[in-house]
């Protein structure tokens, strides 16, 4: 192979690579949920919160430099079972963030989720 056609090759690898993490899109809908969690999955609209109410991605990607980019998940630092590394354990930082935005949005006429049955719904 000449050197050319191995340079051209070595840009398409590239080119490859850095699109496959641009692209990294997040689901419309999750139903959160982990291995053995007691309480039924959370059903949490990421297209919603992000377009319709407009919520900023570093408001939940708080750690993220460039969310559009690459975004880590929230468990990969929020350990299930304790706080870990000066990072709340899971439930807590998943309840904080989540339910004092709530709270906030209730007071100001909105109707967002914040009793425990009203996000752990059982199907
Ligand atoms: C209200 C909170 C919230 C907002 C706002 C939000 N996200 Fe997310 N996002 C999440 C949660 C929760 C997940 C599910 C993965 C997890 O639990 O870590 C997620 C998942 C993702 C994923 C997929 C991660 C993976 O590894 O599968 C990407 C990419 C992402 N978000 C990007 C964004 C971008 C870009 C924005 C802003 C336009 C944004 N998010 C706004 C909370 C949010
Ligand atoms: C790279 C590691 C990392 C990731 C990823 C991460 N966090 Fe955190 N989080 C931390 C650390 C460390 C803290 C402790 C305070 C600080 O350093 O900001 C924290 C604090 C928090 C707090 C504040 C708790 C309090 O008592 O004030 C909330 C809420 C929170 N995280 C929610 C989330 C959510 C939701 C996600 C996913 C969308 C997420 N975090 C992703 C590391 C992370
Ligand atoms: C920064 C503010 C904010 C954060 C953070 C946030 N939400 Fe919301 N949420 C809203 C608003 C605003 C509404 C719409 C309320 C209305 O229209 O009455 C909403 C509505 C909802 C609803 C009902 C409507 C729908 O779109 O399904 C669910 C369920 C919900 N949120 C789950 C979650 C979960 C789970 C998390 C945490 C991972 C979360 N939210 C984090 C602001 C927030
Ligand atoms: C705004 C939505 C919301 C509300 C309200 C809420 N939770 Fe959660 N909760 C979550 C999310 C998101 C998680 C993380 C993913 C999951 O469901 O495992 C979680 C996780 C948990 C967990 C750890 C996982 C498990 O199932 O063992 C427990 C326990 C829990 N919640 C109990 C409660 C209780 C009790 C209440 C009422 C006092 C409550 N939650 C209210 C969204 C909510």
């Amino acid at each position: 192979m000449t050197s050319k056609k191995g340079l051209i090759v070595l840009i398409a690898v590239c080119f490859v690579f850095v699109i496959s993490f641009v692209h990294a899109q997040p689901k419309d809908v999750y139903m959160l949920h982990w291995e053995g969690a007691k309480f039924p999955p959370t059903e949490f609209t990421h297209k919603k919160h992000a377009e319709d109410y407009k919520i900023d991605c570093k408001d939940c990607h708080h750690k993220d430099p460039n969310p559009a980019e690459k975004v880590e998940k929230c468990i990969s630092c929020h350990d299930i079972a304790e706080a870990k590394g000066g990072a709340p354990k899971a439930m807590d930082a998943y309840h904080k963030n989540c339910i004092d935005c709530h709270k906030k949005e209730n007071e100001a006429g909105k109707s967002a989720p914040v009793k425990c049955n009203e996000c752990h719904k059982k199907s």
